[in-house]
């Protein structure tokens, strides 16, 4: 028989694929392996020091937290990065790469994402 280790050959390549493939998929509210990633902890820093100084209850911008916006709503504001109505951009109140990181931190916990979280406080 010449055929019988071929076929185990193509059945442990098989199981090795599907292996390969279990352990990529994500689910659906996983982050994109393409999105620029910050760094989420400087994020929540920069989040808790800059952004809610005016984003807390009763503060004049109002209540702002990771749960405001889902994770698409979140890439499409800083995509967009406009603040305030339109009435300035998001890089008057930090840098780019501060906002990057603040940005990775607010989808990580956005309300549809896998640790949704309030945050800031
Ligand atoms: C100096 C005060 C101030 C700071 C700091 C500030 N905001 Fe705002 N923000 C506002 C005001 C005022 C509005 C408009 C609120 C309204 O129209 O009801 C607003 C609106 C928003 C909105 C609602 C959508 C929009 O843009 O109109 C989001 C989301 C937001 N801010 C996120 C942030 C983030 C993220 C940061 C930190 C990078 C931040 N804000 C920092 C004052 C501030």
């Amino acid at each position: 028989m010449h055929i019988r280790p071929v076929v185990r050959m193509l059945i442990s390549a098989a199981a090795a694929l599907l292996v390969a493939g279990t352990l990529t998929l994500s689910p659906a509210a996983e982050l994109k392996s393409n999105e620029p990633k910050g760094n989420e902890g400087k994020g929540r820093y920069y989040f808790r020091q800059t952004c809610k100084s005016c984003h807390t209850k009763g503060a004049k911008g109002g209540e702002v937290s990771p749960l405001t916006k889902t994770m698409a709503q979140w890439r499409s504001y800083f995509l967009k990065a406009k603040h305030s109505g339109g009435a300035e951009t998001l890089v008057q109140l930090l840098n780019a790469d501060q906002l990057r990181d603040v940005q990775t931190f607010l989808v990580a916990h956005a309300a549809d994402s896998l640790q949704p979280e309030t945050c800031g406080k």
